[in-house]
């Protein structure tokens, strides 16, 4: 197991990615915990790998690096502020600078280390290996520390990389977890492996049977509540506990009036018919449509939604009195997001609108079977357990519905208009390949739906006038959900689903397509 502290850099995720693409089991940590927690942490300890930050090594509110990490007698990696923290506090010499700049370099590699020796992207005439690098520059090192010799350097940044190699430490100047980094995969993989002596035994067969066992200990015959969404982490998280203890699981499934068409009939047919999962489905569309009546305001809206939704999951897990354990498709950026919130160290924090806090007055322990997992080894974990692939790559779906896609007040009525034209343009995007591609525009966009448009406009239909409903067609592509563009769609398939809402949806007699980035906008319309 590859340790990771993390000094708030934004792309510590991209380490483990990296760390784990190579078969190796890793775990992030905030970097400001202390010896104790290192000594913890021995057991099994293959290797330790220190992050970037957005802080300088020299700034007084930076954080040192535990000494006990340079105790514990594995490698030790540092990357960036990393290296600049190891370097400082193990004697050599850190320039500070108040100018960073980061981008594209080419590195030199010195000597002959295990980390970069015979890794190369072109050589210089006279024959010395280049490396093709993103670089932060700024801070540097400007003298090694005592038994370290130099790895890597670019004519700006002379220590670019450094290493001891009797001791195990290594250290560069640039981000071999980022793509730009032609070998830093290459890197990070030969880290682990061959320097810190990993096996690449992190697979995901393996991981359903370790993950099952593990359920099963924890859990041992107690009884097990889940909240299923019909989305991806709970979907996957219902079959994984599932195939760990049966029947002891039951879920719960609140539909709130604000799914997607046909969406309960499919999450039903999946989990309770196919997979024989007992699922308590309750339609508590009146109840939520009630609550609603009247309220226009985006945050009034989801706070109801959110409250309704406690309540209505509340009372249903009441009527379990066997249940022991409340069950939650919390996910590794999940668990690093809120442990970032609380030191305060991760800069890019995205807010969490997840359908309220389910209930701490349940009195049930918690079980978390997808806390060590990123969001494509969810995915692979479904696939594996037998989910069908299109739920399992389905678009992320908001906990509040097509609450926050019909502006304004909602009714059952608009939602009952907006769950068929939405249907209509997620069945042309999947049915419509790109050909340079040959992937779905389904599949190519990051997140598509409709939003109602509580306005009617003007239209004519045959000899007749129509006064109808306008929707909006929403699709973006993003790789964090942070930033989005909108997608460049084919006009051959926004043509094609326009013609079918207007012809076959009734009520709805004009459709428009958001040209809008975000930011400024955001993904939703409200
Ligand atoms: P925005 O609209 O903020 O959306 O650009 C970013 C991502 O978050 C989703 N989203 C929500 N998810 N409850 C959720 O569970 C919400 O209230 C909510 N609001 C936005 C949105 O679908 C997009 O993926």
């Amino acid at each position: 197991r590859i340790l990771i502290l993390d000094y708030g850099s934004q792309v510590t995720q991209l380490i483990a990615r990296r760390v784990r693409d190579a078969g190796v089991f890793c775990e992030i940590h905030p970097g400001d915990v202390n010896d104790d927690f290192i000594a913890s942490q021995r057991e099994g300890l293959k290797g330790i790998i220190l992050s970037g930050s957005h802080a300088s090594a020299y700034a007084e509110e930076s954080v040192k690096v535990p000494g006990a990490v340079f105790q514990a007698g594995v490698p030790v990696l540092g990357i960036c502020y990393g290296m600049q923290s190891m370097a400082s506090q193990l004697g050599g010499k850190v320039e500070w600078s108040d100018h960073r700049e980061f981008g594209y370099a080419e590195v030199r590699a010195h000597g002959h280390t295990r980390l970069l020796d015979g890794l190369q992207d072109f050589s210089t005439p006279e024959g010395y290996g280049m490396l093709k690098v993103w670089m932060s520059h700024g801070d540097k090192v400007t003298a090694l520390p005592p038994g370290f010799r130099l790895m890597a350097s670019t004519p700006s940044c002379p220590i670019a990389g450094m290493a001891d190699e009797e001791r195990g430490f290594y250290a560069v100047q640039f981000h071999p977890e980022v793509t730009h980094t032609v070998q830093g995969e290459a890197m990070l993989a030969r880290f682990v492996t061959e320097i810190c002596g990993c096996t690449r035994d992190w697979n995901m067969p393996d991981y359903v049977e370790e993950a099952v066992n593990a359920i099963r200990d924890q859990v041992g015959s107690d009884e097990v509540i889940l909240g299923l969404s019909g989305g991806v982490d709970s979907s996957v998280a219902a079959a994984l506990i599932h195939k760990a203890i049966g029947d002891q699981l039951t879920c719960v499934f609140v539909d709130h009036g604000l799914l997607r068409l046909d969406e309960a009939k499919q999450v039903m047919s999946t989990f309770a018919d196919h997979f024989g999962i007992k699922v308590i489905h309750v339609d508590a569309t009146d109840a939520f449509m009630s609550k609603l009546t009247g309220v226009a305001d985006p945050e009034a809206k989801r706070k109801i939604i959110g409250r309704e939704f406690v309540e209505v999951f509340q009372t249903e897990a009441g009527k379990l009195t066997n249940a022991r354990w409340l069950a939650q498709g919390t996910i590794y950026p999940d668990v690093i997001e809120s442990a970032g919130a609380k030191t305060g160290k991760a800069v890019a924090i995205k807010s969490h609108h997840n359908v309220g806090g389910l209930p701490e007055t349940l009195n049930l322990k918690l079980l978390e079977p997808l806390r060590e997992l990123f969001k494509d080894e969810v995915r692979k974990l479904g696939v594996a357990l037998g989910l069908p692939p299109a739920m399992v790559y389905r678009h992320p779906f908001p906990g509040p519905g097509l609450g926050v896609r019909i502006l304004g007040e909602v009714k059952k009525e608009y939602a009952d208009l907006l769950r068929r034209a939405d249907a209509i343009f997620i069945d042309e995007l999947r049915n419509t390949v790109d050909h340079n591609s040959g992937k779905s525009w389904y599949d190519l966009t990051s997140q598509a739906f409709t939003v109602f448009l509580p306005v009617k406009s003007v239209g004519v239909m045959g000899d007749g006038r129509t006064y109808d409903y306008v929707v909006a067609l929403r699709a973006v592509q993003t790789s964090d959900f942070m930033t989005a563009d909108w997608a460049e769609l084919p006009y051959s398939l926004l043509k094609k689903v326009s013609s079918r809402i207007i012809n076959e949806v009734r009520g709805i007699n004009r459709v428009t397509y958001d040209v809008s980035s975000k930011p400024p906008a955001t993904i939703e319309w409200e």
